[in-house]
């Protein structure tokens, strides 16, 4: 980044104290908590100007990703003691999985960009927030309350995470606005990857791709959804009224406010084109069952 770039993060840092810490929940107020945390923690620390430069830096950046971190590392953890205790699933697989996922990393291609990273961690959490809020709503459907209530709580951590990421992209949509624009446009058209897409459990090759199907199916996480966030931050950083912009600038604001539709359009000309029925795929978490995609 160019060093004029990494000043506005050193001259944010105490507006990060103030605005972005207060978000982290008091350590004693809970005990609860996603697997592949180094993963995500690390791609923290590729971005200039906010990276955790000794491991216990002091910095507002560095606090807040360190504790950002903690609190997915508990729902990591809940969730996997939730999934022990049911009793019904194959957890040599799963934890099988979770090593393939770590040593696999992830390239969200923020490219060292802090306006790329929070982006990225914007939208993330937000479809976290939507996923883990679906899920609580199915496991209640099917009598599950105690599942309801662990993704249910973990909703309201994403929601607060999302809350506090959005809000570093708002101030720098108010310091920098054609730069955070055409990082917006940037990180739009490489597309959003989820953080699991290089996920792996020794057998499936697919194994992201198939979870992804069985989850759009059931409506965890849709391609609906992709679009519907995209369409809350543009209006959420208001990024439709924003003047004063570059000619590339006001390129990228038309192309990412004209996307969500776009996408929608897509989307509904490929569900309107029949689909082969593929053969139900063996899931090895749950024993090899057959689930249909
Ligand atoms: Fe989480
Ligand atoms: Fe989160």
């Amino acid at each position: 980044m160019p060093p004029q770039k990494l000043e506005i993060f050193k001259s944010l840092e105490g507006w990060a104290e103030d605005n972005l810490l207060v978000h982290l929940k008091p350590v004693e107020k809970y005990m609860i908590t996603e697997e592949a945390l180094p993963t995500y923690q690390t791609m923290l620390n590729t971005l200039d100007g906010v990276r955790d430069e000794t491991g216990a830096s002091l910095t507002s950046w560095a606090i807040w990703t360190r504790a950002w971190t903690a609190e997915e590392n508990r729902h990591g953890d809940l969730l996997n003691k939730y999934l022990y205790l049911s009793g019904r699933v194959d957890m040599k697989q799963i934890e099988k999985t979770i090593q393939y996922l770590i040593g696999s990393g992830m390239d969200p291609k923020t490219e060292n960009n802090p306006y790329l990273g929070f982006i990225y961690t914007s939208f993330q959490e937000r479809a976290t927030f939507i996923s883990h809020g679906n899920t609580a709503r199915l496991a209640k459907e099917h009598g599950d309350m105690k599942l309801a209530q662990i993704c249910g709580i973990i909703a309201a951590d994403e929601k607060r995470h999302e809350t506090a990421y959005t809000k570093i992209v708002e101030k720098l949509f108010e310091i920098d606005p054609d730069g955070t624009v055409l990082a917006l446009a940037d990180m739009m058209r490489k597309k959003i990857s989820m953080p699991a897409h290089l996920m792996f459990d020794g057998q499936d090759d697919n194994l992201f791709d198939n979870y992804s199907s069985v989850a759009q199916r059931i409506g965890v996480y849709t391609a609906k959804d992709y679009a519907d966030i995209l369409e809350f931050l543009v209006g959420r950083w208001k990024v439709e009224t924003l003047t004063g912009l570059s000619g590339e600038g006001n390129r990228a604001q038309e192309f990412v406010c004209g996307l969500p539709a776009r996408i929608r359009r897509l989307e509904e000309r490929a569900a309107g084109s029949a689909k082969q029925p593929s053969s139900p795929v063996p899931f090895s978490w749950i024993f090899g069952r057959e689930l249909v995609l």
